[in-house]
């Protein structure tokens, strides 16, 4: 296959202005939310706001303890396990009977009392403001692509995606971070950033690469959909294993056995797939595919150099949500590189 005699062809004009910009603006917002809700996971501030939509009771969280009544630790203690316990029985009733154990299990696991924390209050609201901006962002993206033939169905999809991803934002929070539901938190928030790109490459069509590239793009789009599963899988498992007082310091990450084992050998494999890609681009010498292959080299090695810092340094704080936003940052660049060269064909 000839692939260096490719000439990207003159850019359509965009459809939408306006649109192009809301969604840029909207994409930005999720990255940060994406970030922002990585940053609750790793500290621990998920449960710095005991209830949901409210925290502590309150549309905005209180700043010392003392604004609380006394009782508070009981009061939303009690309430926290009354929702999880109705999700559970939810779950069973469904035939979903694992995640009601599950769900169980944790509540069982749960301290008494979980005291006021300001930091971790206001972290977790601050992800839920940024939340309600994504929320409002994106429904001005449905209203502002409705004329348009060819973006309206995923501006549709993606509003009621968010509205699922908040319902779910709910039910983590209730079910003390379930493993499965903060899995499907993260996938669904992939397929939102999917979809806004969809829409920003619809609304203005950019040819980075000749179509001939589709089944190097789709497999590396596949190889990087396994990745991801199997590093939530990793990340469950951390979670478990953080609960042991101390765990980080006195154990190796190999005692995770091969999850982890797994995922440290398939980012060689991605690193092949996508070493190919990016010395196919280089050869194209077109300014767009160049740039396209630096960003995503640079993002896959970073990756991997943050992914073994996670695993041989302790697991330090900062370095999860930066393994996550690369990742998503990653994922991101290989979607635009497919949907490219899905409409260099057309
Ligand atoms: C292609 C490269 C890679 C990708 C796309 C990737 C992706 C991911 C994802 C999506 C997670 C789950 C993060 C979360 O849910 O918060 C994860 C977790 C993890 N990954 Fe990777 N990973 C890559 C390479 C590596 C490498 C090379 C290592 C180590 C040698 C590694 C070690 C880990 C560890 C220790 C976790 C658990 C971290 C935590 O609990 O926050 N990863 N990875």
């Amino acid at each position: 296959m000839e692939y260096t005699n490719f000439h990207p062809p003159i850019l359509k004009p965009s459809l939408s202005k306006k649109l192009q910009r809301w969604s840029i603006v909207t994409l930005l917002t999720l990255y940060s939310l994406i970030l922002a809700g990585s940053i609750v996971r790793s500290t621990g501030a998920g449960m710095g706001c005991p209830d949901w939509p409210k925290c502590f009771g309150c549309w905005i969280p209180p700043t010392q303890e003392y604004q609380l009544p006394t009782n508070y630790q009981n009061i939303f203690h009690e309430k926290r396990i009354k929702k999880s316990k109705k999700i559970a029985k939810m779950m069973s009733y469904l035939g979903l009977k694992q995640i009601a154990q599950s769900i169980t299990k944790k509540n069982q696991q749960q301290p008494q009392a979980i005291p006021f924390n300001f930091a971790k209050a206001w972290t977790e609201y601050i992800n839920r403001i940024l939340g309600i901006f994504v929320g409002i962002c994106i429904t001005i993206v449905c209203v502002l692509s409705w004329p348009y033939r060819n973006i309206r169905w995923v501006g549709l999809l993606v509003l009621c995606l968010v509205i699922l991803q908040g319902g779910l934002g709910a039910w983590v929070v209730a079910t003390h971070l379930l493993a499965g539901l903060v899995t499907l938190h993260m996938l669904i928030a992939l397929l939102i950033i999917a979809c806004m790109l969809l829409i920003i490459h619809r609304n203005r069509p950019c040819i980075l690469l000749s179509h001939r590239y589709k089944p190097w793009i789709i497999l590396s789009l596949l190889l990087t959909g396994i990745q991801i599963f199997w590093g939530t899988k990793v990340r469950a498992l951390v979670d478990q294993m953080l609960i042991i007082p101390d765990w980080r310091a006195t154990h190796c990450i190999l005692t995770l056995g091969n999850t982890f084992l797994f995922h440290r050998f398939f980012s060689l494999i991605i690193l092949v797939c996508n070493g190919y890609i990016i010395f196919r681009c280089l050869q194209l010498k077109q300014w767009r595919s160049t740039y396209w292959a630096i960003a995503l080299g640079f993002m896959l090695v970073l990756n991997i150099i943050l992914g073994m810092i996670l695993a041989y340094c302790q697991l330090p704080v900062w370095a999860q949500p930066l393994h996550l936003m690369l990742t998503t940052l990653f994922f991101s660049v290989q979607w635009y590189g497919f949907l490219s060269c899905s409409s260099s064909q057309q």
